[in-house]
């Protein structure tokens, strides 16, 4: 396939490429190169030629709640413990019922779609048939995703509280069905954090993953009254992050870390060396008062680092909000703290795309080798009145786009209709 148009990535953090009227081939699934006239290998090839449209990289969201999608918006009066008792917990109690949960995960993989979502990782509930179907809708959908089953079995409601044999082993039954049934839809390991989870079942899930060799995704000090529960529930343990560790649920270089925002320079050090995904969630911060994660000094100490909505802590699953609102708080962040530098667009935009993308591969960048996912961004009237360069007219949607603006979704070198039009 060949693309033609203006195209805008971020090969490394910082650095934004620009290519105007520029060829984007690839072959399957995966970029072949970006070329400012066509090589003569493919002369007479069939090219998709966009006129002056933007072509960017498609964001990838690595840590979003699929049931909260319900609740977008709602209930951000409260902080997240008694946010989770109040809100969170009565939503995903509903995803017991099948014809409930199918509806919901369709119009959850519309939206994605419709913003520009292609590859996420996601938390479904305790349901097993229920996470299993969102499993089989996404397969279907031509999204990408790491789907979890979530663990809870301490601390929580009568009907969001597990047996701790029956979620290992309805967690270990999805493992075995997803890798016999499913190609592209992967399952990633989910205890919903610490306080849900008691020792037997993280450590049952620790040996899981060994077994399987499986991604973990989960929260880790997000909250201070959070963090003083942990401390509470696991005395012997000096830190939240080594709770993780003790149980084997940091494992190298295939764990995402929602927040992460209340750590020791101990904690930091662990994490780095484990190679953890930290998901910046701005929006989920600052909606549920959490705090200011500090990530320019994160980046600078060499954490890895990602942009994510965290729905419905963060009140929209269009990551654009997310990189704008990362932005923000790393400039509220630096008037407190003046040797932390504010992100940069560019850089937050990076963190959307390429950061993100690197939890999966090579995904998130026009580069050779890289999956051919892209986005192709039609100027809105508004935007049209004045000339703009291409950077500007990327800051316009990142600021105040959405799912209008976008003309086309392509996910490993197919374009991608709308999963499930009939909804
Ligand atoms: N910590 C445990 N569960 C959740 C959740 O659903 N959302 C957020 N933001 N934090 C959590
Ligand atoms: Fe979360």
């Amino acid at each position: 396939m060949i693309l033609k148009g203006t195209f805008l990535h971020t090969p490394t953090l910082g650095e934004l490429e620009v290519r105007e009227n520029a060829f984007l081939v690839s072959e399957g699934e995966t970029i072949v190169g970006l070329y400012d006239t066509l090589p003569p290998e493919y002369a007479g090839q069939p090219v998709e030629d966009w006129g002056d449209a933007l072509i960017v990289p498609a964001f990838t969201d690595l840590h979003i709640h699929a049931p909260q999608i319900i609740n977008r918006g709602i209930g951000y009066d409260k902080e997240l413990l008694p946010w989770l008792e109040t809100y969170t917990f009565p939503a995903e109690a509903r995803f017991a019922d099948p014809a409930f949960a199918d509806r919901a995960w369709k119009a959850f993989l519309n939206h994605l779609w419709a913003v520009g979502t292609l590859r996420f990782a996601a938390f479904a509930t305790i349901h097993k048939e229920a996470a299993w179907r969102l499993m089989e809708l996404t397969e279907a959908s031509g999204l990408r995703g790491l789907i979890g089953k979530v663990n809870m079995d301490r601390n929580s409601p009568d009907d969001l509280r597990e047996d701790t044999d029956a979620s290992l082993a309805d967690t270990e039954e999805l493992i075995c069905r997803s890798r016999e049934a499913l190609r592209r839809t992967g399952f990633i390991l989910t205890p919903r954090f610490v306080p849900s989870t008691t020792a037997r079942l993280m450590d049952g899930l620790g040996q899981l993953g060994e077994k399987y060799d499986l991604p973990i995704q989960s929260h880790l000090s997000e909250n201070p009254s959070e963090v003083a529960w942990v401390a509470q529930l696991h005395p012997d343990i000096p830190t939240y992050t080594q709770v993780y560790e003790h149980f084997g649920l940091l494992r190298q270089d295939k764990t995402i870390m929602a927040h992460a925002i209340h750590l020791s320079d101990g904690e930091k050090a662990l994490l780095r060396d484990k190679g953890v995904m930290l998901a910046h969630c701005a929006l989920s911060n600052t909606n549920l008062s959490s705090g200011i994660m500090p990530l320019r000094q994160d980046l600078e100490q060499g954490l890895r680092c990602c942009v994510a909505s965290d729905v419905a802590g963060g009140h929209t699953a269009n990551l654009s909000r997310s990189i704008t609102a990362t932005v923000q708080a790393s400039k509220l962040n630096w008037l407190n703290h003046p040797d932390q530098a504010p992100l940069s667009l560019t850089e937050a935009f990076y963190l959307a795309t390429r950061g993100a993308g690197s939890f999966l591969g090579q995904v998130g960048a026009f580069l050779p080798g890289f999956a051919m996912d892209a986005l192709v961004l039609r100027p809105s009237a508004l935007d049209a009145l004045v000339e703009r360069t291409p950077f500007e007219r990327l800051e316009q949607f990142l600021y105040d786009g959405d799912d209008r603006n976008i003309a086309a979704r392509y996910c490993a070198g197919a374009l991608i209709p709308q999963p499930f039009p009939q909804l």
